[in-house]
């Protein structure tokens, strides 16, 4: 966690009217400045940046923030991100409790990182530059049905031969930075002795790689012909993840907005054809799987992700992949959709064969994520034997055990249910979904409940002061808050979730946090645990076992008081019975042992 003073002193220093100005067209109108609002289409101004309250405001579409919310919002950086890039712009550098590293290196590293982008942005303008002298390669694009004007959109160059072209371009050719930012590679003799330095990208159209603010992070470069490798890469440097990174996303940014949509593709080639052919919202992987970071990236900037696949085998692999990639982040105000072109296509030679109107038309009818998940599960399996069905159902379980308890999910388990012939309740509980595999974002609704008190309002109370205390409350125990009735008890599990998921080291702050987040239900409490003197966390574990043991207690006896009214044979009832005082026993022992000293 950053802590607040560090946040409070960086929006202090930072202008807000400088970093939106860094992207947005701003001019003074009285106290205010004024330009077109990024985040809704408009055509005169309502968009303000007030440089006295350090915020923006947009009073056509209602967006607002400050400068960290400007950069999250419009370039999709995380919480993080946004607050290290800020820093940086202002010499700050980012506290971080969990990372030791001492602030000299840390300086370094940021050295480091400055003089590599340096270097990549220096090596991008050479290549550009060497496009307009390289007939072949202009003359390859065109072919390629590319025009300069897209060409030069996505900043697209153009590596000549020879080994060492970059010596024109740096003065000291030596420099670190060029081979750490993957400019150049470094050949050690076999002998160990001499280190002969060359180009990486040679005869090579470049595609540069943009991270979301704009700055080049790494290449693409793609031969002319049909050498080999087709596409060549910079290598992973600290700057250039490819788990992390999408291309095309930095200029797609707008036309995502525009659209609604960001298509998914698989190549560089697709995302810049996908641009000039009027499909601007385009991005590609990097050669790579499509990870959940990526998914993560994408559905801050859209609700609605539309991967594409080629038609080829590696397409069908690569959808599954993506299909995984997607569970955890799935949301109901959110859709994922799958795209299957016909065997021979990807999205450049698709639309270039079948036209636009053809690819909006797949677009259109793109598969949603459940109708894939259920497919991807059942077409393998006959589903008229029961083995058949039992195999389906074991294929979707580590699927539907990925997914966050959505609404989606229990749809996607009412299909299943239906193809196997089985109820949702039974593949829940044979899936073990009712435990929520991910923090509940959704606190249960509690119009009419009376507000809690007594018993439950002290645990309420216990369980929001010292979260690590949840971890102690096993299976049985949250079943017996059914004690204080059907929607207590979600609300206390749902409370007991969020504590157990922040681990040993949850405290107070970080769980009111993320409860404000969620729910005004517990603002005052909150205020009311903050304003009072800490409780001591011995006696709240003790005083929790004993009113957890007061609860079974009374529930057991509540039990045993209807037995007999129960409506079950005589057999059935002894057998209970036995249980029922065992487990009095039981628990009266456990008293027992509590109240004598240790
Ligand atoms: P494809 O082979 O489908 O190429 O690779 P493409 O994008 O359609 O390119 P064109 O149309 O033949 O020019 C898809 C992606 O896989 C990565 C690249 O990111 C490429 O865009 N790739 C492919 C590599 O990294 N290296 C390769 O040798 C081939
Ligand atoms: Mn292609």
């Amino acid at each position: 966690m950053i802590p607040q003073s560090f946040i409070t002193d960086l929006l202090n220093r930072v202008d807000i009217v400088d970093i939106v100005g860094r992207y947005v067209q701003l001019k003074k109108g009285g106290a205010n400045y004024m330009g077109l609002c990024p985040f809704h289409n408009e055509k005169s101004p309502s968009f303000t940046v007030s440089p006295t309250k350090q915020f923006y405001h947009c009073f056509g579409c209602g967006a607002h923030g400050t400068s960290i919310g400007f950069l999250i919002e419009y370039s999709g950086m995380g919480f993080i991100d946004a607050v290290k890039d800020l820093a940086q712009g202002v010499g700050m550098v980012v506290p971080d409790n969990d990372d030791k590293i001492p602030p000299q290196q840390r300086a370094a590293q940021q050295a480091q990182s400055l003089a590599m982008t340096d270097a990549l942005n220096q090596a991008c303008t050479f290549y550009r530059a060497q496009l307009r002298e390289a007939p072949n390669a202009i003359a390859y694009l065109k072919n390629r049905g590319l025009t300069g004007e897209v060409a030069a959109r996505f900043g697209m160059g153009y590596a000549p031969s020879g080994w060492d072209n970059l010596r024109s371009v740096f003065p000291d050719y030596d420099a670190l930075a060029l081979v750490e930012s993957g400019l150049v590679i470094d050949k050690v003799d076999e002998d160990g002795g001499n280190k002969k330095r060359y180009d990486r990208f040679r005869e090579r159209v470049m595609f540069p790689i943009r991270n979301t603010k704009g700055q080049v992070i790494g290449f693409g470069g793609r031969v002319l012909d049909s050498g080999e490798p087709k596409y060549l890469n910079s290598p992973e440097t600290p700057l250039f993840q490819k788990g992390l990174e999408l291309y095309g996303l930095f200029e797609a940014r707008q036309a995502i907005r525009d659209a609604g949509y960001v298509l998914v593709t698989e190549g560089y080639m697709d995302v810049v054809a996908l641009a000039q052919l009027g499909f601007p919202q385009a991005v590609a992987t990097l050669g790579t799987a499509c990870t959940s970071t990526h998914v993560q990236k994408l559905l801050r900037q859209t609700d609605n992700v539309i991967f594409s696949f080629d038609g080829d085998k590696a397409g069908r692999r690569a959808a599954r992949r993506a299909l995984e990639a997607c569970l955890p982040q799935v949301s109901d105000n959110k859709t994922i959709k799958f795209l299957f072109l016909p065997q021979e296509h990807d999205p450049d030679s698709f639309v270039r064969e079948r036209g636009a109107d053809a690819f909006e038309q797949e677009i259109h009818e793109a598969m949603p994520l459940s109708q894939f998940l259920l497919r991807e599960v059942s077409t393998e399996h006959d589903l008229s034997t029961p083995e058949g069905r039992a195999h389906v159902q074991f294929e979707a379980k580590p699927l539907l055990q990925a997914m966050a308890p959505t609404s989606l999910r229990l749809q996607i388990v009412r299909g299943l249910a239906s193809l196997t012939e089985s109820t949702p309740a039974e593949l829940e509980s044979l899936f073990e979904l009712s435990k929520p595999v991910s923090v509940v974002r959704r606190a249960p609704p509690r119009q009419g409940r009376p507000k809690p008190i007594g018993l439950e309002l002290q645990m309420l109370r216990i369980f929001v002061s010292h979260p690590q205390l949840a971890l102690q409350i096993d299976e049985a125990a949250q079943q017996s808050l059914d004690y204080f009735g059907q929607e207590s008890a979600d609300s206390l599990r749902h409370l007991l979730q969020m504590a157990q998921d922040l681990g040993e080291h949850g405290t107070f702050a970080a769980l009111s946090q993320q409860l404000k987040e969620v729910t005004a239900e517990y603002d005052s409490l909150i205020a009311e645990i903050a304003a009072e003197p800490e409780s001591d966390i011995e006696a709240d574990r003790v005083w929790l076992s004993s009113a957890l043991r007061q609860i079974k207690m009374d529930t057991l006896k509540q039990e045993l008081n209807q037995l007999f009214s129960s409506g079950l044979t005589p057999d059935q009832v002894s057998a209970r019975y036995r249980e029922i005082t065992a487990q009095q026993d039981l628990l009266a022992r456990e008293a027992a042992a509590e109240m004598t000293p240790r």
